[in-house]
């Protein structure tokens, strides 16, 4: 067998000085094996790729061989007559093995054109072979399965990702995050001035809000923290007069994981000075915009400006802070006690058009499941094809055909359950493509992407313990009207905090920031009761005439698993962690 490197080391040097094609330059090849057309024919081309399992047809028959790159398929044709050894040895070679091949384009005739190729007009008549990498182990499993119907648990696709990452869903969706974050790149540093700057990631321990993952060092007493996100960085760098920041950041957070959150993502990372929050939000808007027009082409453009929402409004009419606008299907009050918790709400629509009362059921009790709810009873009005629940004694008083579920119980237990319901049927809708006009309720609904800005979120909330927390995290600033309320009912405070919320998915958040050292050490010591001095390098920037800045991270996984429309963030991460946090490639956490 020929050995390829060797020979090819001055072909290479050849072919890249000649070739116009980017995906041909500096390499082995002269063409992909996705580009050929009729208007080749007759040229001498080389090209390498994987090979299928090949089924020779007669003893002396011609070989067929559909050529494989990650640009597509290329027929070869080789004829048994010119060596016959060679073709002995390609009918015999393992599937996904590799070769490359020298030969020239033919037409193939007009009864074997095939449609569904791109380069099905053309076959390459091979005149010399290069057997370059034989594969020599069992596959796990096969490629030449259809994406859609590709039945391969996730497990062993994570096990053998380097093979999982060959097939045509793969690499479109690396690709295009690729061309996203290019386009992204263009955008910032060529047309805005921003400049791309790298942050640490090992970082200190700070309490900024996620569990962080610690990395031990040679003093047996001393670690890191892996940084969560360049917050405290990328302030640092406004009081450096980096003005317009941006990086694509990696981050790492010790939680639980769901589809939507991997221990280590990347975020779009953003900062700028002297900005107010319709700022950042115009910034946002036009990198989407922009992606939207030169990457994604999409026929219906961005409706800019986005939507925006009060966090109060998004809870009381979906049940969450992050609504998703393609469908309707509102919650809304049946009846509210005065001065008590409880509370009648319900879900608006007729839901028995569209969903049998078992499928409803089901969709209930996983919601309650999910939401921690525990469920008293359920019953399903024949008359007004309703089903009523009730969390706790609370009767449900009153009902309402233009309701298609009602529960009763405490207020916030019974608007979590039904956000949680209300999301579930969007996904079940959204699944069997039933989310159509009829569906929609409210007159925001109907588009692809629903993108909308949650404002308006509290600065503090009340954590697990009963004590006071940030929202986000400690250095959003309040709203300027709400400051007087830090010293006497700081949970009433608004701060100046944005989330970014599309078809329901949180991708992104931000906040203009407290750029006044005395403040930000009062939060710090007094409300959140943290020990301020693990900030002292935060404190005194800002001490050190620190512009007023604002920001925000996008989550990029997010954003790209919401393009493509992926149903966890596996698919747009290359080597991502399983569901419980682990590599199963590298078998990563590992004992030392
Ligand atoms: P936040 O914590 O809201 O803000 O994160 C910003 C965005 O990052 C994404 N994200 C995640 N993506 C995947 N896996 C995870 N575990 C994960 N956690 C978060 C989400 C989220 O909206 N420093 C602030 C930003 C700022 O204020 O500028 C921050 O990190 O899409």
């Amino acid at each position: 067998m020929a050995c390829f490197r060797k020979a090819g080391f001055d072909l290479c040097r050849q072919l890249s000085r000649t070739l116009s094609s980017s995906v041909n330059s500096f390499a082995l090849r002269s063409h992909s094996c996705g580009e050929l057309r009729a208007g080749d024919v007759g040229k001498r081309v080389t090209l390498c790729g994987w090979v299928p399992r090949i089924r020779k047809l007669g003893k002396k028959g011609p070989l067929f061989i559909p050529l494989r790159d990650s640009y597509g398929i290329t027929q070869l044709v080789v004829n048994d007559q010119s060596d016959n050894e060679v073709s002995e040895s390609l009918a015999s070679l393992p599937p996904e093995s590799v070769i490359s091949i020298k030969g020239f384009v033919a037409k193939r005739p007009d009864s074997m054109v095939n449609k569904a190729l791109s380069t099905g007009e053309i076959e390459v008549q091979v005149e010399s072979v290069d057997f370059v990498n034989e594969s020599s182990i069992a596959l796990p499993f096969q490629l030449s399965s259809t994406d859609e119907s590709f039945p391969v648990h996730e497990d062993l696709r994570l096990q053998h990702r380097y093979l999982d990452l060959r097939r045509e869903e793969m690499q479109r969706n690396l690709r295009l995050r690729s061309k996203v974050s290019s386009a992204i790149r263009h955008f910032l540093t060529s047309l805005h001035g921003f400049v791309e700057v790298e942050t640490p990631t090992l970082f200190r321990r700070t309490s900024e809000g996620a569990r962080e993952f610690l990395v031990p060092t040679r003093d047996p007493e001393k670690f890191y923290a892996l940084a969560q996100s360049p917050q405290q960085f990328k302030q640092m760098l406004m009081a450096g007069g980096i003005d317009r920041y941006f990086q694509f950041a990696r981050c790492y957070r010790d939680e639980d994981l769901r589809a939507d959150r991997q221990p280590e993502f990347t975020q779009l990372d953003l900062e700028l000075s002297f900005v107010d929050m319709g700022g950042i939000m115009n910034l946002v808007e036009e990198i989407l915009a922009h992606i939207w027009r030169t990457v994604l082409k999409e026929e219906e453009p961005l409706q800019l400006p986005f939507q925006q929402m009060s966090y109060e409004e998004a809870t009381n009419s979906y049940g969450t802070d992050k609504p998703d606008l393609r469908f309707g299907f509102e919650i809304a009050d049946v009846s509210n006690w005065e001065d008590s918790d409880l509370a009648v709400r319900g879900i608006r629509g007729n839901l028995s058009a569209f969903l049998s009362r078992e499928e409803l059921e089901k969709l209930v009790e996983k919601a309650a499941e999910e939401t921690n709810v525990t469920i008293g009873t359920m019953k399903w009005n024949k008359s007004q094809d309703s089903l009523t629940i009730r969390i706790g004694d609370t009767e449900c008083s009153m009902s309402n055909t233009t309701f298609g579920l009602l529960a009763s119980g405490p207020r916030d237990k019974v608007s979590r359950l039904l956000g949680r319901i209300r999301s579930l049927i969007g996904n079940r809708l959204s699944l069997t493509k039933n989310v159509d006009n009829e569906l929609t309720t409210s007159d925001a609904g109907k588009r692809k992407y629903e993108f909308l800005w949650v404002v308006n979120f509290p600065l503090f909330s009340i954590d697990d313990e009963g004590g006071v927390k940030s929202t986000h995290h400690p250095f959003t600033a309040p709203h300027s009207s709400d400051e007087a309320l830090l010293d006497y009912d700081p949970l009433k405070i608004r701060g100046q905090h944005i989330d970014l919320v599309v078809n329901g998915v949180e991708v992104g958040g931000g906040s203009i920031r407290i750029h006044d050292a005395d403040q930000q050490e009062k939060i710090l010591r007094d409300v959140l009761k943290v020990d301020a001095t693990q900030f002292d390098h935060l404190l005194r920037s800002l001490r050190s005439g620190c512009p007023p800045h604002g920001g925000i991270a996008l989550g990029f996984d997010r954003l790209m698993a919401v393009i493509v429309e992926a149903a966890s963030l596996r698919d747009v991460v290359a080597f991502p962690k399983s569901f419980n946090g682990r590599d199963l490639l590298t078998k990563s956490p590992s004992t030392l």
